[in-house]
């Protein structure tokens, strides 16, 4: 049974994209176009046999960041916290302040001003919606972020609805769902995954009479490994069931391409912060009938076709306002518009090639360092992100998180990620593989994407190796 994430079938090329309005002519990429998508991990990565032998790195400068991608930054800061939140993407701030000067209410006037921000609002969501590949009759709902899209989905869900989900989670993925969801264990291996889903499924059929709807709920790439998941074999098992499945790409969609419709996944959430757009604004895109079929998630106006005199005698409108009401977030949707326009336009294929040569540097240098201890789910070399969870044996994660802020100006995140369940097994496998009994209770996780440079690696490696050098 094939794995790969992204087995399915390429849809058909939708229209044209617009050219780039800055008029800013690419850069032609000299790295070699791999296959899109993280099922085609690079050779570098795929060399690597063991958790301890440094593998062959393919160097390279960087993941490339020029014209609308090029992310913006403080000087002398060595930002490895994008699986948090990204930079800021120039196409972001240059849309917003295009924007500004028009800024006026969104679906409330008629004014000039109101109308210019009314169609970009609009425009902002069909621009989304293609970038994730949705379908045509698919809802597009702007949300805050993830959790709020997810939160969303669940409120959304038909009565009785049973959820399936893994334990390997992010929270925003875990904590939403009903009472009576099914949080299957974290699987070894992506096939692992497939073969559990289709095990619980077959018993949550048989358990309820094959009536009730079904909604598998997973990640895209996992916000502590960076792992990729197997989406497209799990939707395909979850239609076998009659379920629906829900992909949380919070982490996927800023890294490799994403096409909903070829994944055939029914509901995708996202988030702006993460995806090189300002805080605030999120997506929750899928089938449109739940969505439509569900109260508001929201109650308020702009969500409502009409009210009436009595205390409920209120109608609401279908389509994404009638989970958006209040007066939404038009800069966030006009920022993560441009952006995702900008990715679109790009090689993203060269772009995921130079991000692997980097995480495969990173990995190898940590790998090369005695007390660093890497955590994972599957295999070594399974394909993943550039997110890399470690610990330093016989030190303090949060102690050595601020050492490398105060000392070596460099950020990342420590902790448990907001995925307890799955750091805490996955520090307890790590204890296990490594043989040390001195590894910490929380983590470390350094995580890259445009603008990151073999330097901004470099420095964290020479950062951590100084670690086990006294000061
Ligand atoms: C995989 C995953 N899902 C969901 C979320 C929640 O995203 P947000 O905090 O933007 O709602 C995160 C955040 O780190 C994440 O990594």
């Amino acid at each position: 049974m094939s794995t790969s994430l992204v087995s399915a079938p390429t849809r058909p090329a939708g229209p044209a994209r617009p050219t780039d309005p800055s008029g800013v002519e690419r850069l032609s990429r000299t790295a070699p176009a791999g296959p899109a998508g993280p099922a085609a991990a690079p050779s570098a990565a795929r060399t690597r046999t063991s958790p301890v032998e440094p593998v062959e790195v393919t160097i390279g400068t960087g993941v490339e960041a020029t014209g609308p991608l090029q992310v913006l930054g403080v000087p002398g800061q060595v930002n490895l916290d994008y699986a948090a939140t990204a930079p800021c993407a120039r196409a972001a701030a240059d849309a917003v302040a295009e924007l500004l000067p028009w800024y006026g209410s969104v679906h409330r006037g008629a004014g000039a001003l109101s109308r210019r921000s009314t169609l970009a609002y609009e425009r902002a969501r069909q621009d989304v919606g293609d970038f994730l590949g949705v379908r045509p009759d698919d809802s597009v709902v702007f949300t805050r972020n993830t959790t709020d899209a997810l939160n969303l989905l669940a409120r959304a869900l038909p009565p009785g609805t049973r959820v399936v989900t893994f334990a390997a989670e992010h929270h925003a993925n875990l904590l939403p769902w009903p009472t009576g969801a099914v949080r299957l264990p974290v699987p070894d291996s992506a096939g692992a995954a497939v073969r559990a889903v289709d095990a619980a499924l077959r018993e949550l059929r048989r358990g309820s009479g094959g009536e009730a709807p079904i909604l598998v709920a997973v990640t895209g790439a996992s916000n502590v490994t960076g792992e990729c998941w197997p989406i497209a074999d799990l939707a395909r098992i979850a239609h076998r069931h009659d379920a629906r499945i829900a992909l949380d790409a919070a982490q996927l969609a800023p890294h490799a391409e994403l096409d909903v419709t070829a994944l055939a996944v029914d509901y995708v959430a996202v988030s702006g912060h993460k995806l090189y757009a300002p805080f605030g604004i999120g997506v929750l895109a899928g089938r449109a009938d739940w969505l439509d079929a569900a109260p508001p998630y929201l109650a308020g106006g702009g969500a409502t076709l009409g009210v009436g005199p009595a205390t409920h005698d209120v109608r609401w409108v279908d389509g994404p306002g009638r989970h958006e009401a209040g007066t939404p977030n038009l800069l966030g949707a006009v920022a993560l518009a441009a952006v995702c326009n900008a990715l679109a336009e790009a090689d993203r294929a060269a772009l995921y090639a130079d991000e692997q040569a980097l995480l495969a540097r990173l990995r190898s240098g940590l790998a090369g360092l005695p007390d660093v201890v890497e955590l994972r789910t599957f295999a070594v070399d399974a394909p993943r992100v550039g997110i890399v969870s470690f610990v330093v044996a016989g030190r303090d994660s949060a102690e050595v998180a601020a050492d490398l802020a105060q000392h070596w100006q460099i950020g990342l995140r420590d902790g448990l990620f907001c995925a307890h369940p799955l750091a805490r097994r996955l520090l307890t496998e790590a204890a296990d593989r490594s043989g040390r009994r001195d590894l910490p209770p929380t983590a470390l996780r350094a995580s890259i994407g445009l603008g990151s440079t073999a330097a901004h690696v470099d420095r964290l490696l020479a950062a951590l190796a100084s670690l086990a050098t006294p000061r």
